[in-house]
């Protein structure tokens, strides 16, 4: 047997019958087997390279696109358990969160690993409070996009220039401006967010108030006109503050991945998360919530749904909102979503849109297409109507996203950058292009 592999583990059972914790790979190419040690019921891609037909040969790889069962990083913050539809992060329900945290406390958790005490959680909401202001450039940056630019491009573009300003940010091994870095990205983005939707509707931006909380502060930015004083309406607020608890962080998605992989190359975290938000952007991802409401919109009426899924399972179009990576049951931050949506709708008046979202839900959960492929209500499928409720245009519900992911891609930034174990992420490739071949002059192609 070949094994260039450290010892393997071998543990006794209660009925003492002994398990090793391996796995036995029989190449059939040569006849030879390679034992490879399991480790949290995975086994490291690199243990596959011993693999080889002849000496010089590369060895074997293993072949995943789009990492449908590849663990990139070890990670001790967020957990899902896809199959019963379980989120929790470092280690507290997103139930319990929802009902009794604040969004910053959860950041604070998020980035800290525990709940804060009280002076803990005084001098954190302190410091991100005094870094919601933004320098007078970035207001003139700003001002230099069209007046329909989608927001979103315009919080990608001034997230990264922000590494413009802050020299320091480079330092990415100290401690104290990573820290320093963090209360500024998690105080500007609701600033960022609220002067890019002021801009679009061409009206003056408002300065933060640093007296409200996190999302009444960020409500106060988008909606005040000519008071005095903004009030933030205190259901809306503590709505708010539950939709961005639940998209503080998702584990290995497609941002945070993205935040790790151009993270790796150490840049600085306005350059990396600025990547996130421009993966979170897409249609797919963050940009689901935005096109669940043009859907329903399109569907235009309760009667029409039956008509509308049979496109979808004749694959003509997809039901946005639905389906997930990881959640093969009811993603549980739509359960909460949705209790939220009421409340919303209690005092803003219910959304139209509500009756064909409800209907589509209730064929969809009924029918052999999505019962068999799992397809479940993930996160995006009520958040748009509640935000349109609110009062906020479809372009800004990715923004809506991105503002309390951005805890998230920072705690998974620094974990990255602080876990021995990573690099520079660089994925390999199977290369099925051509050979060698000789260059033609121009005149002779055909
Ligand atoms: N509508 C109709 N069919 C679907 C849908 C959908 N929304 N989602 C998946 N399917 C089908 C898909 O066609 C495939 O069928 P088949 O096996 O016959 O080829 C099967 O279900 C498996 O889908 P998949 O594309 O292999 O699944 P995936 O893990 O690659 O994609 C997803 C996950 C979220 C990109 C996908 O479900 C989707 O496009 N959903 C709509 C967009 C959406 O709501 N995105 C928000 C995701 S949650 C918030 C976030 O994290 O950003």
């Amino acid at each position: 047997m070949d094994s260039a592999l450290p010892t393997t583990q071998t543990k006794t059972s209660e009925t003492g019958t002994t398990r090793r914790d391996t796995v036995t790979i029989t190449d059939n190419r040569t006849g030879k087997s390679y034992e490879l040690p399991i480790t949290h019921d995975a086994i490291r891609a690199m243990d596959l390279r011993q693999i080889k037909v002849h000496p010089e040969d590369f060895g074997m790889m293993s072949y995943d696109p789009a990492f449908n069962n590849t663990a990139s990083c070890i990670s001790r913050i967020t957990y899902i358990d896809g199959d019963k539809g379980i989120l929790r992060y470092r280690g507290y329900s997103i139930e319990e969160l929802a009902e009794k945290s604040t969004y910053l406390e959860t950041a604070y958790l998020l980035l800290r690993g525990e709940l804060p005490t009280a002076a803990q959680l005084k001098d954190w909401q302190y410091n991100v409070t005094h870094h919601t202001f933004i320098h007078e450039s970035i207001k003139k940056f700003l001002d230099g996009f069209h007046y329909d630019a989608h927001p979103m491009g315009m919080v990608i573009s001034t997230i990264a220039a922000l590494s413009t300003f802050y020299n320091d940010a480079k330092d990415i091994f100290n401690e104290e401006s990573r820290r320093k870095q963090t209360y500024r990205l998690v105080g500007k983005m609701p600033t960022i967010a609220a002067f890019a939707y002021r801009h679009t509707l061409g009206m003056p931006y408002v300065y933060p108030d640093n007296d409200l909380s996190y999302p009444g502060n960020f409500l106060n930015m988008l909606f005040r006109t000519s008071e005095a004083r903004y009030r933030p309406n205190p259901t809306l607020e503590r709505a708010l503050d539950i939709l961005f608890i639940l998209h503080a962080d998702h584990e290995q998605n497609c941002s945070t991945n993205t935040v790790r992989g151009v993270g790796s190359s150490h840049v600085d975290p306005y350059s990396a998360t600025a990547a996130a938000i421009a993966a979170l952007y897409g249609p797919l991802h963050g940009g689901a919530n935005e096109e669940v409401v043009r859907m329903l919109h399109e569907i235009g009426s309760v009667q029409k749904v039956p008509e509308f899924i049979k496109r979808v399972k004749a694959g003509e179009t997809k039901l946005m909102g639905f389906g997930h990576r990881v959640y093969k049951n009811y993603d549980p931050r739509a359960r909460i979503i949705k209790r939220v949506a009421y409340e919303v709708f209690d005092l803003m008046g219910k959304n139209p849109l509500l009756e064909i979202a409800l209907e589509c839900e209730r064929i969809a959960l009924e029918d052999e297409y999505f019962v068999k492929r799992k397809l479940y209500p993930n996160v995006d499928f009520y958040t748009g109507l509640i935000y349109q409720s609110m009062g906020f245009p479809t372009t800004m519900f990715p923004v809506l996203f991105a503002i309390p992911r951005m805890s998230g891609w920072i705690a998974q930034w620094e974990e990255l950058l602080l876990d021995p174990e990573q690099k520079i992420a660089r994925p390999r490739q199977i290369y099925l292009g051509y050979d060698t071949r000789s260059y033609a002059p121009i005149e002779q192609r055909l």
